[in-house]
């Protein structure tokens, strides 16, 4: 086209310039040359005009039509880029989708398989809060009445506390969501009622912030999960709703599987746990019985013990002591005569013993000095304590009170508690006894410490028992009489040993 009218264009001036010759040459004789010259150009560019004018007229038309065209080139681009954009909208959408779905299906297989409720909790937040996006998630649930938060992120824990909303109040929004089954916008804050727990965390709410979506399992609502865009100001569109709720109606039915298998795992263990009590109560009952009827059984032989072998005990004791007396000291058969002594005071002690257990251990209290009494329990025992070469230590605190006890119980107790050490010290190398007194608040404390072989793990729990003893002459019955009258006194003792180290009995006395 262009060659067109340049071709044109160059033929119409060539056109001209012959005219112009002609026409100078026709009207030179005519006018004069001053008026054929100007008159000629005038002529020449007149025609050459209107040449022009035909010439370029279909050239004119198809710039319009090229005009029209181009516009409609635009147009169409801009249409074209239009739907590029949509285009790419969408696609950044449905990847957006695809995700959420894919994160969503990640987070339903993990509900599945756990049955901790907790962790359900918390994955349900951490789906919503990540990948839906809302500054604040509220799981609540309904129990007792009251529809509890649960747990929460983006509000502080002390907030969440008081958001408690109880079910009776029907007039709120989180509520009606709750009856109505369906999730809520709020659209209009002076069409909803808020619960009058949210005015602090919910202050100055505008339309499409905060939404309601209720959790159900098995067609009944469980709970609800509140979500809200206060911070960010981001309107909740149906869109979020919809990807929530797909997720919610899964999280309701792990929620409800969860608490169902809490409340089994409770129910299991209470049950196992009382089977545990009746258990422990049932042995020691047993073991009370067995205790009584021993005592009882015991209380009986040692009245006949006493009237039937105390008395002749005593006869034959006699009896041996006079024959030894008129032994001369270097007779072979002195030495019976020692052993017959010897073992009557073993039995008269064993006798004695069995008297003290099975009889009345009931306190008969006077105020007392416990060091005063420590001092004559251990003079009583200064012989044996030399003999055995024990190396005494004591370390009285003078500043005690003075205790209600019953003295000749006490005494009892002390004794059988340092016999048991000077007994237990022999053919040990180091041989100290500390005997320690002290004030401990409401209390008084006698500390026995020996350094003799120590009492084995398994022995701790038994030596209270009447009857125990690992020694060869012994009764077992001195810790257990020591124990009941101790009892008797409302006090306890406490025994701490380190095997080849040594013992230490704590006598702890109540003041009052
Ligand atoms: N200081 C101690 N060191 C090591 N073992 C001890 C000590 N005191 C008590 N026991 C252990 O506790 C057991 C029970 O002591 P308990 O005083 O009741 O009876 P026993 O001393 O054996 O006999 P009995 O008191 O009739 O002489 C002892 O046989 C011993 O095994
Ligand atoms: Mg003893």
């Amino acid at each position: 086209m262009l060659s067109r009218i340049r071709w044109s264009t160059l033929g119409l001036i060539c056109l001209s310039i012959i005219l112009f010759f002609i026409l100078t040459k026709v009207l030179n004789p005519f006018f004069l040359p001053r008026l054929a010259v100007p008159l000629s150009i005038i002529i020449c560019l007149c025609a050459g005009t209107v040449l022009l004018s035909i010439i370029l007229r279909p050239a004119k038309k198809q710039l319009i039509n090229m005009n029209i065209s181009q516009e409609k080139y635009k147009e169409t681009t801009n249409l074209l880029e239009l739907s590029k954009k949509e285009m790419e909208e969408k696609n950044i959408m449905l990847k957006q989708r695809t995700e959420t779905l894919t994160t969503l299906n990640r987070i339903n297989k993990a509900m599945i398989s756990t049955t901790d409720l907790d962790r359900i909790l918390g994955l349900i937040l951490e789906a919503v809060q990540k990948d839906l996006n809302f500054d604040r998630t509220i799981i609540f649930l309904i129990e007792n009445g009251i529809l509890g938060p649960e747990k929460g992120v983006g509000i502080e824990a002390e907030a969440l506390e008081k958001l408690a909303i109880p079910m009776k109040d029907k007039n709120n929004f989180v509520i009606k969501t709750i009856i109505e089954a369906k999730p809520k916008i709020i659209y209009s804050i002076e069409e909803e009622v808020l619960p009058k727990c949210f005015s602090e965390s919910y202050k100055n709410l505008k339309p499409n912030i905060l939404a309601a979506i209720p959790l159900i399992s098995k067609d009944k609502v469980i709970g609800l999960v509140l979500v809200d865009n206060t911070k960010s100001q981001r309107e909740i569109e149906e869109r979020d709703i919809r990807n929530l709720t797909t997720f919610t109606n899964q999280a309701g039915l792990a929620i409800d599987n969860a608490r169902l298998f809490e409340m089994e795992k409770n129910f299991v263990e209470e049950l196992k746990r009382q089977v545990d009590i009746a258990k422990r109560e049932l042995e020691q009952t047993q073991a009370q019985l067995i205790q009584s009827e021993r005592l009882s059984a015991l209380g009986e032989m040692a009245a006949v013990v006493a009237h039937e072998v105390r008395n002749p005990m005593a006869s034959i004791r006699a009896s041996a002591q006079r024959i030894s007396k008129k032994i001369a000291n270097e007779d072979p058969n002195k030495k019976y005569t020692r052993y017959i002594i010897e073992e009557s005071d073993r039995l008269e002690r064993v006798v004695k013993n069995i008297l003290l257990f099975s009889g009345d251990s009931t306190p008969q209290s006077v105020d007392t000095d416990m060091n005063k009494l420590l001092e004559d329990v251990l003079y009583f025992l200064q012989p044996e304590i030399e003999s055995s070469q024990v190396q005494l230590v004591k370390m009285f605190d003078e500043s005690i009170s003075m205790l209600k006890i019953d003295p000749a119980l006490i005494r009892q107790v002390l004794l059988n508690v340092i016999q048991n050490g000077l007994h237990f010290m022999v053919n040990r190398e180091r041989r100290d006894l500390k005997v320690a007194t002290m004030q401990d608040g409401t209390n008084i404390i006698v500390e026995i410490s020996d350094t003799g072989p120590g009492i084995p793990e398994e022995n701790i729990r038994k030596i209270f028992d009447p009857f125990f003893t690992t020694k060869p002459s012994g009764t077992g019955l001195g810790l257990a009489i020591s124990n009941r009258i101790i009892e008797a006194h409302k006090g306890r003792i406490e025994v701490q040993s380190v095997l080849n180290y040594g013992s230490t009995f704590k006598i702890i006395l109540p003041l009052s």
